[in-house]
């Protein structure tokens, strides 16, 4: 059987700026930019904020979260998404924003959400009944936008035979 080759393309919309968003969009952004001012990252100064606007029309925020022990510290997106599991177990996430804003430094291009952020993403979207969409932003310059979590990891790790 001989080797055979495959693409795999990602898509995804790029938006200039903020003001050609949809007021929604820009809201969630917002939020998310506010939720860094909460951050905890006196190692990285790198203050990340998530926000994600829930079926229910609930917005919920987080940010990141470190620690003397630097693998004890979590991501701002995975805070979000534990959070969201415990206080709105029966709730769906429709939109999640992502931005940054460093203490010392611009970010000109989107956040990149970390591999294991990814994969707890598509994981939390595959236990839903819809995708949902993901804005990343950086301090300043383009928006990134993904119409689903497993848009951002492609071959992510799943299997449902674990569950049995
Ligand atoms: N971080 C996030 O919170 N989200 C990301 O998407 C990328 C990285 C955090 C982890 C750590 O506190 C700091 O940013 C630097 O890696």
């Amino acid at each position: 059987m001989p080797i055979t080759q495959h693409e795999h393309s990602i898509q995804y919309s790029r938006c200039e700026t903020v003001q050609d968003l949809t007021a929604a969009q820009q809201s969630l952004i917002e939020s998310a930019f506010q939720a860094s001012d909460l951050a905890y990252a006196p190692y990285s100064k790198f203050n990340v904020g998530a926000a994600a606007k829930l079926k229910s029309g609930a917005v919920v925020t987080a940010s990141n979260k470190e620690n003397a022990s630097f693998p004890a510290g979590i991501c701002a997106e995975r805070n979000l998404l534990n959070y969201i599991s415990d206080h709105f177990p029966t709730d769906e996430i429709r939109s999640l924003a992502v931005t940054v804003n460093p203490l010392e430094f611009e970010v000109g291009e989107p956040i990149s959400p970390c591999g294991v952020c990814r994969q707890v993403m598509c994981e939390v979207e595959k236990n839903q009944s819809t995708p949902f969409e993901i804005l990343l932003k950086g301090t300043t310059g383009e928006v990134l936008i993904f119409d689903s979590a497993s848009s951002l990891l492609p071959f992510h790790f799943y299997l449902k035979e674990l569950k049995r």
